[in-house]
């Protein structure tokens, strides 16, 4: 299936992904890459890879809905199915939600529900806790509250620092991104209902 990554960084979880394509271990295609900021470091690497490249910048746009409505045209347009967010810091309006229902999947580097939104590996420093880790999950019109798909787990140790927890995070982050990409390509993931909540169902042989 195409594939967009969406993205606003340095682009380490792009990287992942286009590695694990190259490896044989992620059958997505991936066929745009798609950055709000110009200077995103991650455009390059998508270049490096022969991936096209579109930048909308949302400062170019008055609302949050214009810059989707740019968005959900660019990916159309370059016939995308599926969106993966890698380090995307846009929340999403329902043109967006609506354009690619069900088939929006974020890295989220916390363990969530726990600490959702920006800075979330401060958030999880500041807060004392002792195990910390990244979230990949459905996309809906919550921050950070959509379905999760899977979730690694690392530890804090006394010696850790917000940077140290960060990178130990984003190691887990590449292990465990191109995997769930992987397995949703396959059709292994489904979301089945349980009461009033939705669960994901992972059936990966
Ligand atoms: C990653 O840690 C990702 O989980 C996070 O941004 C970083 C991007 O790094 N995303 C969020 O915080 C989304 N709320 P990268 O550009 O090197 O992949």
């Amino acid at each position: 299936m195409k594939w967009a990554v969406l993205i606003s960084g340095g682009g380490t979880n792009l990287q992942a992904l286009i590695d694990a394509v190259a490896a044989g271990r992620l059958s997505a295609e991936l066929g745009l890459v798609v950055s709000n900021r110009a200077d995103a470091g991650g455009l390059a690497r998508a270049a490096a890879a022969g991936i096209p490249t579109a930048v909308i910048e949302h400062k170019d746009f008055a609302s949050r809905e214009e810059f989707d409505k740019k968005l959900v045209d660019t990916l159309k347009s370059h016939q995308i199915e599926w969106i993966a967010l890698a380090g995307f810091m846009r929340v999403l309006t329902p043109i967006f939600l609506n354009a690619f229902a069900g088939k929006i999947v974020n890295i989220h580097p916390s363990l969530l529900p726990s600490f959702p939104g920006i800075r979330a590996q401060e958030q999880a420093f500041e807060s004392g806790v002792k195990v910390a880790g990244c979230t990949v999950h459905f996309v809906d019109n919550g921050v950070d509250t959509g379905p999760i798909i899977a979730q690694r787990a690392v530890e804090v140790v006394e010696e850790d620092t917000v940077e140290t927890l960060r990178q130990k995070i984003l190691a887990q982050e590449h292990e465990i991104f191109p995997a769930v990409i992987h397995w949703i390509d396959q059709g292994f993931v489904t979301i089945d209902q349980k009461g009033t909540r939705p669960i994901v169902r992972l059936a990966i042989p």
